[in-house]
């Protein structure tokens, strides 16, 4: 197992990164846009594929480096289905697996700091985002943050979890780095409470100061999607109501970039096949699934994912490695189901 805890001292935020093996795939959480080269640099010298990027939650004291990730390497970008974000590539809910190969992490929703926090399990740790932190607990006081649903994560949530399960937040600012949840039951000043009353109470009093990125960090935080229009303005986009009158057509092979998991959640687009996004370099090159099928057959090829991001990704892709009818529904799935698109379970 390859487990980096990497820190932006501007912002005091850690970001992890992890991953089964050298030469595997990699996931990180909660990347910083100033230290996206690092980043980079250092799964360069593990041999490391990143294949996903997280956000615990929108970040209001940093911009993310999940965009910049996902245009650098063709990763997946994640958040919470909570999340307003505009578009990730992906988006998770409580009791849903954050996978990649190797790892997998349980999805817990824990609001109260924001009301779109995530804190993923794994084993014998926790990443909980800004909810706990060690010897203190995110603010609730902007991003409808909410102390009474903080305690509820907390004490209900984070805190029946294992004694032992080591606690890796998103912040620190006095230079701990883990914990553990037996240590913070026993010793965070702000769980010494009686009731969600009192902690409310103590959360009320903090009058903290807003984070000096605030204003820059929370509206570009919200803008992280991948430019789908670029796709558009080449031609390469149908839009969920054009995609709707191609299903069935003999011309056409509806192509679904999404995980197994997300299919069975949600549903697909009947009639599609199944090509997950992270065999996309293997599928699109000559002798590849994909790039045979729309050799022999001479279909246009309409690939679809969630939310539009990785079907635009794989467009390009595509487009690059010769499959010039490649095109994509634009806004994925949940375009589609919005205009009434039919779907199979
Ligand atoms: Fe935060």
């Amino acid at each position: 197992m390859i487990f980096r805890q990497l820190f932006d001292s501007v912002s005091g935020t850690y970001t992890y990164l992890l991953a089964s093996r050298r030469g595997g795939e990699a996931l990180i959480i909660d990347p910083v846009i100033e230290k996206v080269e690092r980043y980079l640099q250092l799964i360069k010298e593990l041999d490391l594929k990143l294949v996903k990027a997280v956000d615990t939650h929108l970040h209001a004291d940093h911009i993310t480096g999940l965009g910049a990730l996902r245009d650098r390497t063709q990763c997946i970008t994640v958040m919470g289905e909570m999340s307003k974000v505009d578009v990730v590539s992906m988006r998770l809910a409580e009791g849903d697996k954050l996978t990649i190969e190797g790892v997998a992490l349980d999805v817990l929703y824990t609001p109260g700091h924001t009301d779109d926090s995530y804190s993923f399990r794994m084993k014998d740790c926790v990443f909980t985002g800004d909810t706990l932190l060690i010897r203190g607990t995110g603010r609730t006081d902007f991003q409808n943050g909410d102390a009474r649903a903080q305690y509820d994560s907390i004490f209900n949530k984070l805190l029946k979890l294992p004694d032992e399960t080591l606690v890796y937040p998103a912040h620190d600012y006095k230079g701990e780095m883990v914990s553990t949840i037996g240590e913070e039951k026993a010793f965070n000043p702000r769980l010494q409470v009686k009731s969600v009353d009192e902690y409310v109470e103590v959360m009320k009093k903090l009058n903290l100061p807003n984070p000096k990125m605030m204003d820059v960090a929370v509206p570009a935080n919200m803008r992280v999607g991948y430019a789908q229009e670029a796709i558009a303005q080449r031609g390469w986009s149908v839009s969920a109501a054009e995609g709707i009158r191609l299903v069935g057509q003999p011309n056409v092979a509806l192509v679904d970039l999404r995980e197994k998991s997300e299919r069975e959640k949600h549903g697909m687009i009947p009639g599609s096949l199944h090509a997950p996004y992270p065999d996309l370099a293997a599928n699109v090159r000559p002798g590849g699934m994909l790039y045979e099928l729309a050799a022999a057959t001479g279909k246009r090829m309409l690939f679809y994912c969630a939310f539009g991001e990785r079907s635009a990704m794989a467009v390009q892709a595509a487009q690059d490695a010769g499959i010039t009818s490649a095109c994509h529904i634009q806004g994925g799935l949940d375009a589609w189901a919005k205009a009434s698109g039919p779907v199979v379970r």
